[in-house]
């Protein structure tokens, strides 16, 4: 049974306190902490200087350098991983052992083993402590009132797809160590920037069958790709175009899908409003259906407090998380499956990536030094 009583703040510890712990996660769980929902008891950073820095501004009464010290003395409901993907695995056992409830960034670690092993440190109950990850995208209004549509079969089937992730960045983004790197960044902008509109659009389309991807490594000096394109087919019969990139100038978050009634377009950056999305009914939809389409009701941005705050319900009433078990692993499954269907220029099909197939540990298959097909690089490889 759950050892959390569902009228009770939700004790929660950060760990990692870095850029999105300050930018997303602190103002979401600040903003439920006024509604009796949430209670910062404690933070964690392998750097003692910015984690007392970070838990002397917001007030926290714990801050240690040492996770298992923190689960041990503190004993939190909730523990927030605000680190990189590389620590997520051994970060997420330890406090299910300890008997949190996890919310992890994404990445949601390195590799589908990683992602079994989490799973397989859960006691496996609704109202026991799972992990979830961070797919906020999921979670604003806009997606939910499309996502309700599409299921109930509004929009008809839906046909052709698109999801574009092109986004900008520069060579001092890359000069971070850990960055550019399998071992430490998880991988290039398919696993790093694309996984949140790839994430939404999976979430949208219902299940995938088989990719096929093409990798190029076309800037940046880094081991990962730096551009990656896609085209998927899904169960129910739907194609769709994916891109990923971190060298376009011009940056836009996109997915455009095209049902038999109408077409869904979502044009943002980094998140959105309910106003990013545009619905165009096909000819002969009457006017009064297409009205009700276009009514999203009140707006909630894509955003870790629309997250949290499901999240934290869901807590609360023993129900397993959207973004949980074979919800977060969902979109790890299918970014291997592209690097695997780029790297070996096979299509792959869901479900083919398991225990005994080097992808199944490695996003790069045990080549971290692949070459881009085609650039003449693989001569020497
Ligand atoms: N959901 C989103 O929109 C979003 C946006 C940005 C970043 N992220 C993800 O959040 C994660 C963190 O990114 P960031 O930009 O905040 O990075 P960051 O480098 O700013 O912060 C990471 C922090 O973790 C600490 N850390 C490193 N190893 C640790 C360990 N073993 N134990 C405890 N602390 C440790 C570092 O000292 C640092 O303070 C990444 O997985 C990233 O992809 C998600």
């Amino acid at each position: 049974m759950s050892p959390h009583r569902s009228d009770a703040p939700l004790r929660t510890a950060v760990v990692g306190t870095g850029g999105i712990a300050r930018a997303g996660h602190l103002p979401a769980l600040r903003t439920l902490a006024a509604e009796g929902k949430t209670e910062v008891v404690a933070a964690v950073d392998v750097d003692g200087t910015a984690v007392r820095a970070f838990a002397d501004s917001f007030s926290i009464p714990y801050a240690s350098t040492d996770l298992d010290a923190m689960l041990a003395e503190v004993r939190p409901d909730l523990v927030v991983l605000c680190t990189p993907p590389a620590v997520h695995r051994e970060q997420s056992v330890a406090a299910l052992r300890a008997g949190a409830w996890v919310w992890c960034e994404k990445p949601p670690c390195p590799s589908l083993a990683d992602y079994d092993a989490i799973e397989a440190a859960e006691k496996g109950g609704d109202a026991d402590p799972y992990a979830s990850i961070v797919f906020q995208h999921r979670f604003g209004s806009g997606a939910r009132h499309v996502r309700r549509l599409l299921r109930a079969g509004a929009f008809g089937r839906p046909l052709v797809a698109h999801c574009q992730t092109t986004w900008y960045r520069d060579a001092a983004y890359y000069a971070a160590p850990w960055r550019g790197h399998w071992a430490t960044e998880g991988g290039g902008p398919a696993m790093g920037h694309g996984i949140h509109q790839t994430d939404l659009l999976l979430d949208l389309m219902g299940p995938w069958s088989e990719v096929r991807g093409m990798a190029a490594r076309l800037v940046h000096d880094v081991e990962t790709e730096d551009v990656s394109t896609a085209q998927v087919r899904f169960e129910g019969g739907a194609v769709a175009t994916l891109v990923n990139s971190v060298v376009s100038p011009d940056e836009v978050s996109r997915i455009r899908i095209d049902c038999e009634h109408a077409t869904i377009e979502l044009t943002h950056l980094y998140g959105y409003r309910n106003a990013d999305w545009h619905i165009t009914p096909a000819p002969g939809v009457p006017e009064a259906t297409a009205a009700g389409w276009r009514d999203f009701g009140a707006d909630e941005p894509s955003s870790h407090l629309a997250q949290l705050r499901c999240l934290v319900d869901d807590i609360a009433a023993g129900r397993r998380h959207d973004t949980s078990g074979p919800g977060g692993r969902r979109t790890l499954e299918f970014i291997t499956a592209l690097y695997k269907s780029a790297f070996t220029d096979t299509p792959v099909r869901a479900g083919d990536i398991g225990p005994g197939d080097p992808y199944y540990t490695e996003l790069h298959g045990g080549a971290p030094g692949w070459a881009p097909a085609g650039s003449g690089e693989e001569d020497h490889a």
